[in-house]
């Protein structure tokens, strides 16, 4: 049998690097993983917020089917959590809880999408966008973010691409490759071209809580849209430091109901799926009620360390031109090709794990726009980074013109 053609032409970079790493494992050798975006993976606890609530929700039993929209429950403790943290204004019915926030993106585009619409997307992004993408026949339109723009996006840049074709805007910030947090007024000028266009904003706020700098905000998109459509997406994941959960949610801010028709499509959607696990929605529930405690200043404060250290290391190496990332945990370095013997990025991904058994990720798998780039991550302990970049300062230099 043949390969079905909506799967055909999809791939996915972060894990599609794995193969070749498990190669370099089975010669022996000792990986540095810079790859992947699970703190537990590096040592990261997920706090007691969760875990005793999980533990709760399993002794009162809430072990049954929810509602496929969510658990009443649930839905009404996100909407007063996100209009307390970000001054939106969501209610409980406009609230879908999900399997991890790539749930809502994949429901986002079934609902939202037919084949052959437009939809625009970072020229640099997390790639479950685009994989989406193709899986549903949209045509991807990708706008500009460069290392020389702190990775913003260009709204000119998104005003040329958008026509009565398109459908949706993604924006995510903060950022995950980049670790860019954009500045409200990007975020308004981009709410105020869209509102021309008959198309809605997608807005993936996965890393809210996750700035590292004073004097910086997150600004959910919701909050500042007035009547243009937003589907916001959030979860557990990151913030929450529980990825395997899968427990997410998305909500809509929509005041004169211009996508009501779409959104009522993505509530009949959840039922395909029965429903995202209740006791885990339980959990989350009470967690999000409660007092958040001491772990998230623990934990910025820790990625803050060693942001700094990475950073510090890359400004340093000739050739290397590096942002310095305002939020989670990823750094994307772009590199000067013309000034080394590679070919592209991929070639000095893979060389960097054959060689010096540092695994990354390159960065054209992020988009068009990350070509001549790669990503990491800065979630080990400060002594591995600073043994990572010991080996890519030694790798660059083997490899210069
Ligand atoms: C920007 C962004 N959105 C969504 C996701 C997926 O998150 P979840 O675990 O909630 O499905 C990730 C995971 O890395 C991410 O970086």
């Amino acid at each position: 049998m043949k390969i079905s053609k909506r799967t055909e032409n999809f791939s996915y970079a972060i894990r599609d690097v794995l193969a070749v790493a498990t190669e370099v494992e089975a010669q022996g050798h000792e990986i540095i993983k810079l790859n992947i975006g699970d703190p537990i993976k590096y040592g990261f606890k997920t706090p007691e917020l969760l875990t005793t609530n999980l533990k709760y929700a399993e002794q009162e039993n809430y072990n049954y089917y929810s509602n496929s929209q969510g658990l009443p429950e649930y839905r009404e403790a996100v909407a007063a959590y996100e209009n307390e943290k970000h001054g939106v204004n969501v209610t409980a019915d406009r609230v879908v809880a999900t399997a991890g926030v790539s749930e809502g993106i994949q429901m986002t585009f079934m609902a939202f999408t037919n084949p052959g619409d437009n939809v625009v997307i970072p020229g640099i992004h997390y790639p479950s966008y685009s994989g989406n993408a193709t899986i549903f026949d949209t045509n991807i339109r990708y706008y500009k973010t460069v290392v020389q723009d702190n990775f913003y996006p260009d709204p000119d840049h998104i005003r040329s691409l958008m026509d009565d074709n398109t459908k949706l805007i993604f924006l995510n910030s903060p950022n995950n490759p980049t670790g860019s947090v954009y500045p409200e007024k990007i975020i308004k000028e981009i709410i105020d071209i869209v509102g021309e266009y008959d198309a809605c904003i997608i807005s993936d706020e996965t890393y809210d809580g996750l700035i590292l700098d004073e004097g910086l905000k997150h600004i959910a998109t919701a909050k500042i849209a007035k009547d243009v459509p937003v589907i916001a997406y959030n979860g557990f994941s990151k913030v929450f430091l529980a990825p395997g959960w899968r427990l997410g949610y998305t909500y809509l801010h929509d005041p004169e109901n211009k996508v009501e028709g779409p959104w009522e499509g993505l509530n009949k959607l959840t039922r395909i799926r029965l429903c995202a696990s209740t006791p885990l929605q339980k959990a989350g529930a009470e967690a999000l009620k409660q007092d958040q405690g001491s772990y998230l200043s623990e934990t910025i404060q820790m990625l803050r360390d060693r942001r700094d250290l990475m950073y510090k290391r890359l400004i340093e190496m000739e050739g290397i031109t590096v942002f310095k990332p305002e939020a989670a945990f990823y750094i994307f370095p772009m590199i000067s090709m013309d000034q080394f013997k590679w070919k592209d990025d991929k070639e000095f991904v893979f060389d960097y794990l054959r060689k010096k058994h540092v695994l990354t990720v390159f960065g054209s798998g992020f988009g068009p726009f990350g070509e001549n780039g790669f990503r990491m991550v800065y979630l080990p302990s400060l002594e591995e980074i600073d043994s990572a970049m010991d080996k890519l300062e030694d790798l660059l230099n083997e490899n210069r013109i």
